[in-house]
């Protein structure tokens, strides 16, 4: 398995990430003498992750990557991005790569709590995932997986619901819910957005597991009602089956 960090620029500032907390001191992205050299190794791993604390999109190397990689029998590629810079002319490039899995996060479905956490636009970030979903549904049996991901917290658990229903408007393969890694859990992670104070560890769902529970139920009922396959990953499920024992 490899992992490869496309780069550490990014384009946003969400609140749970070191970015947001100026803990990320080089920004660049990984050089594409590395990628050369790497040539040999990605013919041979079975799990490809592109990934890290940057947008891959913004990377040139990314983009030199998934135009020219061919994918090998049994492979796997995994992309993350927080779509904002997806659009119809780029969006087929993915769709006709060798990438397996694209995550895009959201962690909101209003609007105002996107701007919270994520900073951005989010009617580009849901033009950018409908892009791709349209570019990739034109690729004869494509097996691309495309879902938009959550990493719940207290400031948006209640809103897994309302992904769930974006997710069936945008036409996605499913939403998947994580939680807050606890690297963060401590008072001094503290980021202030506007009238907004984010404190990490006061965020933690395991400080809330009856209003997780309840949300997260209320997401997976409207999963099945509508047709939206949601994955609880990252322990998420715990809050559902046993409210007694939910850590990160
Ligand atoms: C760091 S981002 C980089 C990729 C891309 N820029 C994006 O927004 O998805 C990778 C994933 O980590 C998640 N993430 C960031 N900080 C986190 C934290 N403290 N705990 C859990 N997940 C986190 C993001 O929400 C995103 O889904």
């Amino acid at each position: 398995m490899l992992i490869i960090a496309a780069t550490t620029k990014c384009n946003l500032r969400c609140v749970m990430c070191p970015h947001a907390m100026g803990r990320v001191h080089v920004y660049q992205d990984i050089a594409q003498i590395c990628m050369d050299r790497l040539e040999a190794p990605l013919k041979l791993a079975e799990r490809v992750d592109i990934t890290g604390v940057g947008e891959p999109l913004l990377s040139k190397t990314f983009w030199s990557f998934i135009k020219t990689h061919k994918k090998q029998p049994g492979q796997y590629i995994r992309l993350n991005s927080n779509g904002l810079l997806l659009t119809e002319e780029n969006a087929p490039i993915i769709a006709n790569s060798a990438a397996s899995e694209i995550s895009i996060s959201f962690d909101a479905s209003q609007t105002t709590t996107y701007k919270k956490i994520r900073g951005g636009n989010f009617e580009r970030a849901k033009q950018g995932v409908k892009a791709l979903v349209e570019a990739r549904n034109r690729v004869p049996d494509s097996k691309l997986d495309i879902y938009i991901n959550m990493t719940l917290m207290k400031e948006n658990v209640s809103e897994l619901e309302g992904l769930v229903r974006i997710g069936k408007e945008l036409g996605v393969d499913r939403v998947v819910a994580y939680q807050l890694f606890s690297f963060g859990d401590s008072p001094v992670w503290v980021v202030e957005r506007g009238d907004w104070t984010f404190k990490y560890s006061e965020q933690m769902l395991k400080h809330y597991p009856e209003y997780a529970a309840e949300s997260i139920r209320a997401a997976v009922k409207t999963s099945k009602e509508i047709g939206m396959r949601l994955d609880l990953l990252c322990k998420t499920k715990e809050y559902i089956e046993n409210q007694a024992n939910c850590s990160a």
